[in-house]
């Protein structure tokens, strides 16, 4: 039994004395104690060492004592462990040096044997369980299968992901044999990851907004659905769609425990697009933690009055920006702590 179960509990729907809070990215570059690991070791490094992992999935935790802890590490090692190199370069970002064009290419990528390549994160969730002695649940996340095909194609970061849209586009054959196989990666990744001890797993499609309604169900949507579809019985699942608004509706409709919002939907049209049953999170504008603390604090108490303290998870629309000051990110925290609801 978790200790602290208010996160657990609103993904069930349950009614709570206060919504849970945590910061998607909560474990990273804001921190003095992350920057810290980061000037001693390289990323992957951090990653793929399970005492570092760990250490850095708690930091915030010790600090500002969320609700639920998010394992560090990152959504490409999933495009990693299929064969396809990523690196990730210090103020650039993720770098694909054979990104994928053609057909034969797509034919080279693997389906692996994720138990094997990737068991340094088992190993990283379990010494996080240690860490964590029950007091909070642990989450575990993977990108969408649009979102990995994104920086496939592209080979790097991009404002609006043409290349990877083109391929899309004019090779749909490709393009859905590579979404299958980074869905069918997925899913045993993120059984594997329930298996070794995440409480509740989150895909985050952070480019499904790039794309059309339309596109979106055909190139993201379907593929995430699948992921949902196999993990619901053996675990609770967020989806957060950065900018997709449009698509809610259709995804309240399916087996997610929990939908996460962007700070572009208000409150209200979240609740009226998804029907009102279905648990959100979100949507607190990462700039916004940028205001003075009292302003922070009187903004959170608002959306927790917009989206009701039931049915609810407090968190950012994205994650947190790595100059946010900690006085700042300590009263988003605390404004959720101290909320105490109007009956
Ligand atoms: O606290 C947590 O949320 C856990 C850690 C986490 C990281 N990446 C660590 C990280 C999570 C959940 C991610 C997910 C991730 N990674 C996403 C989806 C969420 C989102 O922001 O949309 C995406 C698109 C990536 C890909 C990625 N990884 C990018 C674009 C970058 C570089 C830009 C950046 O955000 O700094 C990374 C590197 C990365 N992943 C860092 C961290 C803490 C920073 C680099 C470093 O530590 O050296």
């Amino acid at each position: 039994m978790i200790n602290n179960d208010l996160f657990l509990k609103a993904l069930k729907g349950e009614t709570v004395e206060r919504p849970p809070v945590w910061m998607m990215r909560q474990a990273g570059r804001y921190l003095p104690e992350f920057i810290a690991i980061r000037e001693k070791y390289d990323f992957f490094t951090r990653c793929k060492t399970p005492e570092l992992a760990s250490e850095i999935t708690v930091q915030p935790i010790r600090r500002f004592g969320m609700d639920a802890a998010i394992l560090f590490s990152d959504i490409l090692v999933i495009p990693q462990a299929m064969n396809i190199e990523v690196q990730m370069k210090p103020n650039f970002g993720p770098y694909l040096p054979n990104p994928i064009h053609s057909q034969k290419e797509v034919d080279n990528v693997i389906v692996p044997d994720v138990k094997q390549e990737l068991d340094y994160v088992y190993q990283a969730i379990k010494a996080t369980k240690e860490l964590l002695n029950n007091e909070i649940p642990l989450i575990g996340f993977a990108g969408s299968p649009w979102t990995i095909l994104c920086y496939c194609v592209e080979g790097q970061g991009s404002k609006t992901f043409n290349k990877a849209k083109e391929f899309c586009f004019t090779n749909p054959v490709a393009a859905h044999q590579l979404l299958q196989k980074i869905t069918d990666t997925t899913i045993a990744y993120l059984k594997e990851k329930v298996l070794a001890g995440c409480n509740a797993v989150q895909i985050f499609d952070s480019w499904g907004g790039m794309l059309s309604p339309t596109d979106y169900q055909e190139f993201s949507w379907q593929y995430i659905n699948q992921i949902i579809e196999a993990l619901k019985d053996l675990t609770p699942v967020i989806a957060f769609g950065k900018g997709c608004w449009f698509a809610l509706h259709e995804m309240s409709k399916s087996n997610a425990s929990a939908l996460g919002i962007d700070w572009t939907c208000t409150a209200r049209n979240a609740r009226y697009l998804t029907g009102g049953n279905i648990t959100l999170q979100g949507n607190f504008d990462p700039s916004r933690l940028l205001s003075p603390p009292s302003e922070i604090k009187k903004m959170v108490r608002q959306m927790i009055d917009e989206f009701g303290k039931d049915k609810y998870i407090v968190n950012l629309g994205h994650g947190i920006l790595p100059n946010i000051p900690l006085e700042n990110a300590k009263a988003f925290v605390d404004a959720v702590k101290e909320y105490e609801p109007v009956y």
